[in-house]
């Protein structure tokens, strides 16, 4: 079952949501391109115009706002856009003791990374179920499998995508939607410099954007519903299932602080 049509990308001006429009418009997909800064946005929707000959859309939004799935639903309405594949991609970290963050900062990050992709599943997913067809692509983390001390909300806000990705790749499969979650390791982008952990182990990306993307999109393709980018992290990954989550946050604690 593959999946054609407009993909909606949400953090689509820098890293990994750019590298995934690119991809989506290399493969023939018109694209929708969601994120704060309009001059990125528009630079890049005329890239891919030029180079692909797809229909590009830049939405400025701030995704953070708790209202922002339905403004951008309503505008891909307005502009009669038919989202056929939703890419939720937008995503930020914080480093440091929870206690000692911003709690303002950390709400954002759930809202950024759990609520907002949650509400724009809840609205693009419910009209691809009645069409018939459609895909959805949740980039999450190798952070899914850990308790990450130093990044505590951030990996647990990988581990809800995954968890809700996997649930409702069972419930939507039949509805002729696949459901993919996305898991790079590291990659280099400008979430570190945003997140603050760029002298942390764990900051030092060491994927590149335009690779994970084309995992990505193959995944979504074949209908897989866990990718998970760099052979390291696979093996992690895997080996975190047999060992104890004390074990496995003390490591990520260590990955997670300054050397
Ligand atoms: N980099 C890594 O090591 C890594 C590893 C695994 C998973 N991931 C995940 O991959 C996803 C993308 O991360 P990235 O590394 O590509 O990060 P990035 O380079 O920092 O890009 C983040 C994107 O999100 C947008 N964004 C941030 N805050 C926003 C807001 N309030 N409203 C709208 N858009 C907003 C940014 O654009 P504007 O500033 O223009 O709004 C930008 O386009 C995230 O979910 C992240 O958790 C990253």
């Amino acid at each position: 079952m593959t999946v054609d049509g407009t993909a909606l990308v949400t953090g689509a001006s820098a890293g990994i949501g750019r590298a995934l429009a690119k991809e989506f418009a290399a493969n023939g997909h018109d694209v929708v391109l969601v994120a704060r800064r309009e001059t990125e946005l528009l630079a890049l929707a005329n890239d891919l115009e030029d180079a692909h000959g797809v229909r590009a859309h830049a939405i400025e939004l701030d995704l953070a706002a708790i209202d922002a799935a339905d403004d951008l639903h309503a505008e891909t309405e307005d502009r009669d856009v038919r989202v056929d594949v939703l890419v939720n991609n937008v995503g930020i970290g914080t480093q440091g003791a929870f206690v000692d963050n911003d709690l303002g900062r950390e709400l954002d990050l759930l809202q950024l990374n759990v609520t907002t992709p949650t509400q724009l599943t809840h609205r693009y997913g419910s009209e691809m179920a009645e069409r018939g067809h459609g895909g959805i692509l949740n980039v999450a983390s190798t952070a899914a499998w850990f308790p990450g001390p130093f990044m505590a909300t951030y990996y647990a806000s990988k581990a809800y995508l995954k968890q809700f990705s996997e649930a409702i790749a069972t419930e939507l499969r039949p509805e002729g939607v696949t459901v993919t979650a996305l898991c790079p390791g590291p990659v280099d982008t400008e979430f570190q410099e945003r997140a603050g952990n760029e002298d942390t182990p764990v900051g030092q990306g060491e994927q590149a954007a335009d690779a994970v993307a084309a995992r990505g999109y193959e995944g979504l393709q074949a209908g897989r519903r866990v990718v998970v980018t760099g052979w390291k992290y696979e093996l992690l990954t895997r080996l975190s299932n047999v060992l104890p989550n004390r074990l496995t946050g003390r490591l990520a604690a260590d990955r997670n602080t300054p050397d």
